[in-house]
């Protein structure tokens, strides 16, 4: 059935339940997915511990995502990363937790997790090995797909190392990240001579097949696991992403700190049109908390994540985390705009500021952007520069307003400013002004 799903737009238990229809085996139909429709929420132990894990830590994350609100928040997930396994091999063809890590087994943690009201997430790899080197999944997606469903797994990060030469793609894609390009961004055969021909069809490429596999195994689990495919934005994902996993990654791993944030918002903000409901580009687990972000370079951080509608996993030790940043966390006006159910489409820049409109540019990205919910329009001003200053919402550039009044609300302060025909703030450097521009006001 890979062929058959390959590239078919359509989510992949819809083919699995098609596939087992059309084999006539008497198996459970799968009802369509029932979890992806929007972004994950949740908490990844990678960022903070890197391969230094065991059942504690999920367990006091777990804990702390109770208590703190998060969950409240919406915050659902706890998602281990790798190094979860027993390094050397698999043990009788399956993949072993390591027991002295997790001594109650993945499944045990599972119950656990699951009792709190919580879900779990695991990893793995679509190579030879994990990125850290522990037993992966190329050529045992069923295998490894049915452990994860047994084990209660709700959730899979599927990485994308130690690919063998014979599962290599044909072509590169033109991935700023992975190859050389031009002015703006753009690629060329002239600097990268194996690059895809223009028109390639990459749901038929190697990478395609790769992750295309374990999503069928996952199809046919009758417990219900998302597909997180961490490809970095390779083989072209945002044009067959969405018929394979709920979310893709966009880019190269991210790092705490400012360039890196935004770096990965001009990346982003190019790949914009695959993104809607039941696929999103995933810019990457958050810092908050982490490294050397001043406060403003976290909040432009976390709106602009929350407002690409990227996935929001948290990749810090929640103990350690400074009440600012929970709160940040659980900011319920850009969560509104991340979780939406009305409209599925992100904010997208509607002015770049600094630079000229659509140039591509990794120290100062677009600036301005907009867009809608069900609450209204969510209007973003960074400051990509080193020193304040003063910036200008215009509602008459942006997309879906006119020249008049608009209730206006501040999304950091939830203060209500009234009836604005425009609105101004100086923005610090690298800090973002985001408000919620509602209704049209009367009697104006
Ligand atoms: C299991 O985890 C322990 C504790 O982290 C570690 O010392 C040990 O090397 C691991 N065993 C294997 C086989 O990976
Ligand atoms: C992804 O596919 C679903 C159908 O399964 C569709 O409703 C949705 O609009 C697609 N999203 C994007 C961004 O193409
Ligand atoms: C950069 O590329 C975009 C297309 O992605 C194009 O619309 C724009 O004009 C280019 N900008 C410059 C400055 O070349
Ligand atoms: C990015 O934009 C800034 C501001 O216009 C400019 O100074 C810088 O040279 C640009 N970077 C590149 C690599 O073009
Ligand atoms: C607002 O934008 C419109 C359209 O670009 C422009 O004509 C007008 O001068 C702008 N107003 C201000 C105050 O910048």
């Amino acid at each position: 059935m890979g062929s058959l799903s390959v590239g078919s737009g359509v989510k992949p238990s819809i083919w699995a339940g098609l596939a087992l229809i059309l084999s006539g085996a008497n198996a459970i139909v799968m009802p369509r997915g029932s979890t992806g429709k929007v972004p994950s929420l949740g908490w990844n132990s990678w960022n903070a511990y890197h391969c230094d894990i065991d059942e504690s830590k999920f367990l006091s994350a777990a804990e702390l995502i109770v208590s703190s609100g998060l969950l409240d928040a919406g915050y659902q997930y706890v998602n281990i990363d790798d190094c979860w396994s027993l390094k050397d091999g698999r043990v009788d063809g399956h993949i072993a937790p390591n027991t002295t890590r997790f001594p109650d087994g993945i499944d045990g943690l599972a119950q656990k997790v699951h009792g709190m009201g919580l879900k779990l997430g695991i990893y793995s790899t679509a190579g030879t090995a994990t990125c850290a080197g522990y037993p992966a999944s190329l050529g045992y997606e069923d295998v490894d797909a049915t452990d994860f469903a047994n084990w209660g797994v709700d959730y899979l990060k599927y990485d994308n190392c130690n690919v063998p030469t014979d599962w290599q793609d044909q072509y590169l894609a033109c991935n700023p990240d992975f190859v050389k390009t031009g002015a703006n961004g753009t690629c060329s055969t002239a600097l990268e001579p194996t690059l895809a021909p223009p028109g390639y069809d990459w749901s038929t490429s190697k990478s395609a097949e790769r992750f295309g596999a374990m999503r069928d195994a996952l199809a046919k689990q009758s417990h219900e696991i998302v597909l997180s495919m961490c490809i970095w934005g390779q083989a072209d994902v945002f044009s067959w992403g969405n018929s394979t996993g709920i979310s893709w990654r966009m880019s190269n791993d991210i790092s705490p700190e400012w360039s890196s944030v935004a770096h990965i918002i001009n990346l982003n903000s190019f790949k914009l049109n695959s993104v809607g409901f039941w696929g999103h580009n995933d810019a990457d687990m958050l810092e908050v908390g982490n490294g050397n972000l001043t406060p403003a370079e976290t909040r432009t951080h976390f709106a602009l994540w929350a407002a690409m509608k990227s996935p929001l996993l948290i990749g810090t030790d929640l103990a350690q985390l400074s009440q600012d940043n929970i709160n940040l966390l659980k900011n319920k006006h850009l969560l509104a705009f991340n979780q939406d159910s009305v409209y599925g489409s992100p904010a997208t820049p509607y002015k770049w500021g600094v630079n000229p409109d659509w140039t591509f540019n990794y120290t100062n990205p677009a600036e301005f952007w907009a867009g809608p919910s069900a609450k209204g329009h969510l209007v973003l001003m960074m400051n990509t520069l080193d020193h304040t200053v003063t910036k200008e919402a215009n509602w008459s550039e942006i997309p879906g307003l006119s020249a008049g009044h608009y209730e206006v609300r501040d999304v950091w302060t939830d203060k209500n400013l009234g009836c604005l025909s425009s609105y101004k703030a100086a923005v610090a450097s690298h800090d973002t002004a985001v408000i919620l521009v509602g209704k049209r006001c009367r009697n104006y």
